[in-house]
């Protein structure tokens, strides 16, 4: 999509602005049209993170870039495009760890209802809070037109055109990206990011629904989920007619909130943030194991080999972790609170090793050319991005640190 008068531009650009590679940067967006991003830069330069972001930028590893074009940043409101801070998370969150610039100079993505899933470099603690301290994710997928578009976002958005400067992937994007909200804002019915997911039911049990926090006091699963202290958590979700049909299940368990409890933490994954591309065979946040399979109708998600239920909506990102959407409630109230707790302790002490991705987040097992293959989603489209749950509460004034509290 390079334009000879683009062209033009860039070799200009690169033997005016050879000694300061952050001005050459500058002017390759000004060469593409892309002037109230580059005209953000000094602003950027107001904050450390800004400045931690350009300072990765000039470092010359594998990255791409997601520009909100003209239009798009004209809808930014004055408060937040003079904010340093505000402003450079949000630019954080558009640059991403990796080449994602395919052979044909469009941006690497699978067909929808598959994803590309990349890690992106926002990872200011007040805007994310994923396990090892990760930098948030996005998620992306190609139409069948060519059109790729970027999920879990409250506006449509999609990539424009590609440019290449010296090594950055450059894609213009038509809107500009919002990071995933708390687990109950991604889910609240009306989320325009995630919309249809029907999965009001089970935040209604989930906000009805008491477990112990940090502090010992009560609160409720929702709040937990909210909380600081989670980082990282995968939630198999059960949408509404979910939660219905399990009905007869659920009113036996009626007045046992521990039982409510061990059942909903078989839905949780604590410690481990697995997106549809790095599905594993996992222990739940109550100790039984979780496993995965795919065929013809779609991937499905098996509890203690007592329940199994498709997964139909996958991929809602969250500040601290991923929810994707079950159509069968995971019936299984026996629990192990050993395994539960070896899995999280498991869970967090490898995280942190985790060295900086470069490519599509996929699992270790799938990644041979550098693109995910993985674990077919089957609703890419439409998933979307919440917030998480969080599990380990050590209980003080008492001994047990069970992964999740039971
Ligand atoms: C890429 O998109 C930007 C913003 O929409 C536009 O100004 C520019 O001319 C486009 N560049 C090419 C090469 O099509
Ligand atoms: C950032 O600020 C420093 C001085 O504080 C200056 O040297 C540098 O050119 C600025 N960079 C940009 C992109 O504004
Ligand atoms: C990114 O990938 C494209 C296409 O495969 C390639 O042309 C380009 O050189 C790569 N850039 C880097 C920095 O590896
Ligand atoms: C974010 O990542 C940078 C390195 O890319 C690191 O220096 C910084 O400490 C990280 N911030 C947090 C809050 O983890
Ligand atoms: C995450 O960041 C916090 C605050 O910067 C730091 O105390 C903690 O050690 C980090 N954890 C990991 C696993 O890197
Ligand atoms: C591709 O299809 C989407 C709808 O799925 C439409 O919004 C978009 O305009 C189409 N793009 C092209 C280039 O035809
Ligand atoms: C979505 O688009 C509308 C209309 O263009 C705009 O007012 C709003 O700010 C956008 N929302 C976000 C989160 O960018
Ligand atoms: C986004 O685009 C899709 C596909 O073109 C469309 O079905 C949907 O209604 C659009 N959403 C919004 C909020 O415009
Ligand atoms: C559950 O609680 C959250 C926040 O605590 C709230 O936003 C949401 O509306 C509640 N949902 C239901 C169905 O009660
Ligand atoms: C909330 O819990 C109380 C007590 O456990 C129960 O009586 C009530 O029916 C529940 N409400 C909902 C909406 O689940
Ligand atoms: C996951 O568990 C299933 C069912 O037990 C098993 O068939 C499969 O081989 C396991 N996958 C891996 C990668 O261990
Ligand atoms: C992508 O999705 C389709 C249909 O849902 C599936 O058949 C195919 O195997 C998937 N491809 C990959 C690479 O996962």
């Amino acid at each position: 999509m390079l334009t000879p008068t683009l062209i033009l531009a860039l070799l200009v650009t690169t033997s005016v602005a050879q000694n300061d590679p952050l001005a050459a940067i500058a002017q390759a967006l000004n060469a593409n049209g892309l002037t109230a991003f580059a005209g953000l830069l000094p602003t950027l330069n107001q904050s450390a993170v800004g400045q931690r972001l350009f300072r990765t930028l000039l470092a010359g590893g594998k990255l791409s870039m997601f520009v909100p074009n003209n239009q798009a940043l004209s809808q930014v409101p004055q408060d937040v495009a003079n904010n340093a801070d505000l402003l450079s998370n949000i630019v954080s969150y558009h640059v991403l760890q990796g080449n994602f610039t395919d052979p044909s100079r469009t941006v690497t993505s699978q067909n929808l209802p598959n994803v590309t899933i990349g890690r992106t470099l926002l990872n200011d603690s007040s805007f994310v809070q994923l396990e090892g301290n990760r930098s948030q994710v996005l998620v992306w997928g190609k139409e069948s037109n060519g059109t790729v578009r970027i999920l879990n976002q409250p506006n449509n958005t999609t990539v424009q055109n590609v440019t290449i400067f010296n090594d950055l992937g450059i894609y213009s994007i038509d809107q500009v990206l919002t990071p995933p909200p708390s687990f109950s804002q991604a889910l609240v019915a009306g989320n325009t990011a995630s919309p249809g997911l029907s999965t009001d039911a089970a935040l209604a049990l989930l906000n009805n629904t008491s477990i112990p926090g940090p502090d010992g006091n009560n609160v409720s699963f929702t709040n937990y989920l909210d909380g600081p202290t989670v980082k990282g958590f995968t939630f198999f979700i059960p949408n509404n007619a979910a939660l219905q049909a399990a009905q007869p299940a659920l009113a036996s368990l009626q007045g046992n909130a521990s039982a409510v409890r061990v059942l909903l933490g078989n839905h949780i994954i604590n410690g481990s943030t697995l997106y549809s591309t790095t599905l594993t065979n996992s222990t739940s946040a109550s100790g039984e194991t979780l496993t995965f399979f795919t065929n013809s109708s779609g991937t499905y998600v098996s509890s203690g080999n007592l329940s199994t239920a498709r997964i139909t909506a996958t991929n809602v990102l969250t500040k601290n972790g991923v929810v994707h959407v079950i159509e069968q409630v995971l019936v299984n109230t026996q629990e192990n609170p050993a395994a539960a707790s070896s899995a999280y302790n498991q869970a967090t002490s490898t995280a942190p090793q985790t060295a900086a991705e470069t490519g599509p987040v996929s699992s270790p097992t799938s990644t041979s050319a550098g693109n995910n293959s993985n674990t077919g989603s089957t609703n890419g489209a439409s998933s979307t991005f919440k917030n998480a749950l969080y599990s380990v509460v050590v209980i003080v004034g008492n001994i047990v640190g069970a992964a999740f509290i039971m």
